[in-house]
């Protein structure tokens, strides 16, 4: 393996493997005052092959502790993505003593003698550290090619369990129904709807909380596509709808939840106490496009940071918003704030510095002028810099990664990403970045638009710049946090 001396993209705050490839969360889980984040990893390479369930656990959402290989490839079948669910009612008569097991219900791929995949049943009475595979296996299986992610919760009104799992070819979600894990019976279909280019991946059926309406939740349906995304490339869509227990039925129309190419394949933390009540998710911070091609050596692929989700009703448009954790927060070490100061008042393009730092959490508003585009340059050195800000004529925030680094060699990568933001009703544009040593989060409008996207700087271009272009615009206030692990 080569040393990690080289490793100047390893993120600071966001998850990797200790080495080698990972992709998507599986199995995430809060189980005895622990976050686990089980993941699609390769345990032998740096690229996509013999998967199998890594697993790490953490107290904050930010700090993670890498535990055993959770549950390896068999002779037979490597070990798809899938979710965990704590027995706490013993309902499928696996647990020990009567503990409430861990149970994964995952998806089993054979290649040979023909590709198959139906959903297989592990279960562990230690915390998620040591798995049994259950006799009776498959759990699931109506003989397909592609069958897979099955994401399983429990179903309060109907006191039953539910899985959400796709049928990829024909972009469909299908639903089932279990009194105890190990027999399921089909429910209903969902799709195919919305983005329906690509193949559809990792469904998940989550009840978020609307925003200032105490008690009330809205069902999404997150399923991904592995092709067909707006920037190019896989990428997430979500439906808002009713779910009955039986069938999903969407009430609102498709929308793609991360306008960057690297959001992929998230899903929600199980069993989060009542007393919490957050959705929280994270996503596989890539794109299937690329991800093979990406620059890291020592490990390949990091998740996203995790996000507090909710559901935001603008006159009956309910919309998904995202904001990291607030546990970020406590990573917060030096600040510094800058502004009020005008920009290219003279018509002239102006670049300023403003810091440097390559691990930040920023907040920075702006009022427009006459400018045609105004932002942020992250990580500038010599000819280097990402330029995430404000298109005047779009009006869009956009990020642009064509001189980001040694990026992969795909458009998909190198063409700027817009995502229509209109300033708020004082007249203000205002964003957050998250920036990680891979890795620009931009979050705005209250977290209803996100663009999660991967860059790969040299370790010197560590500045910090503002920049005007065509006209003028008012920086109104920085305010930025050095993060630290
Ligand atoms: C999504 C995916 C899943 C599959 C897993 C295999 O990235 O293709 O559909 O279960 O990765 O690693």
């Amino acid at each position: 393996i080569p040393s990690t001396s080289q490793d100047c993209w390893r993120p600071a705050l966001h998850f990797t493997a200790e080495r080698f490839w990972i992709n998507d969360p599986n199995g995430l889980v809060f189980a005895g005052g622990q976050w686990h984040l089980f993941f699609q990893h390769n345990p032998q390479g740096n690229t996509w092959g013999h998967m199998s369930w890594g697993h790490a656990v953490s107290d904050d959402l930010l700090h993670w502790r890498h535990l055993p290989l959770a549950i390896p490839e068999d002779e037979s079948h490597m070990a798809f993505s899938g979710s965990v669910v704590i027995d706490d009612r013993g309902s499928s008569g696996l647990g020990a003593d009567g503990q409430a097991p861990f149970v994964a219900i995952y998806t089993a791929c054979a290649q040979q003698p023909v590709r198959h995949q139906a959903q297989h049943l592990a279960f562990s009475s230690d915390g998620g550290v040591r798995w049994t595979q259950y006799a009776g296996n498959p759990v699931l299986d109506i003989g397909a090619q592609d069958f897979r992610d099955p994401k399983v919760f429990w179903h309060e009104s109907s006191g039953r369990w539910v899985m959400v799992v796709v049928l990829p070819h024909e972009r469909k979600a299908s639903f089932y129904a279990s009194p105890d894990l190990r027999h399921w019976s089909h429910l209903s279909d969902f799709g195919p709807a919305g983005g329906v280019e690509g193949i559809w991946e990792c469904p998940d059926l989550i009840s978020v909380p609307v925003q200032g309406q105490p008690g009330r939740r809205a069902w999404v349906l997150k399923v991904d596509a592995f092709e067909g995304h707006p920037t190019g490339g896989s990428g997430a869509q979500v439906f808002v709808g009713d779910f009955d227990g039986s069938r999903f039925r969407a009430t609102q129309p498709a929308r793609w939840v991360d306008h960057g190419s690297d959001f992929y394949a998230a899903i929600c933390w199980a069993h989060v106490p009542a007393e919490d009540g957050r959705a929280v998710w994270l996503g596989w911070m890539n794109n299937h496009r690329y991800a093979a091609a990406t620059p890291t050596q020592a490990w390949c692929g990091a998740m996203s940071i995790p996000r507090r989700l909710s559901v935001r009703d603008d006159a009956g448009a309910l919309v998904l918003c995202q904001e990291p954790v607030a546990e970020l927060a406590t990573a917060r070490r030096e600040r510094w704030q800058c502004g009020p100061f005008a920009l290219g008042a003279g018509g002239v393009d102006e670049v300023v510095r403003l810091g440097a730092g390559d691990v930040l959490d920023l907040e920075i508003a702006w009022r427009p002028g006459t400018a045609t585009e105004f932002g942020l340059l992250l990580r500038c050195g010599g000819q280097e810099a990402t330029r995430v800000g404000w298109d005047a004529e779009r009006r869009a925030l956009f990020v642009d990664r064509s001189l980001s680094g040694l990026g992969p060699d795909d458009p998909v990568y190198r063409l700027p990403q817009y995502a229509p933001l209109a300033p708020q009703a004082d007249g203000r544009v205002v964003w957050r970045v998250l920036l990680d040593r891979c890795s620009v989060e931009l979050f705005a409008d209250g977290g209803a638009v996100v663009l999660t996207n991967l860059i790969f700087p040299s370790p010197e271009s560590l500045e910090l710049r503002a920049f005007v272009r065509g006209g003028s615009a008012e920086l109104l206030s920085l305010e930025c946090w050095a993060l630290e692990a």
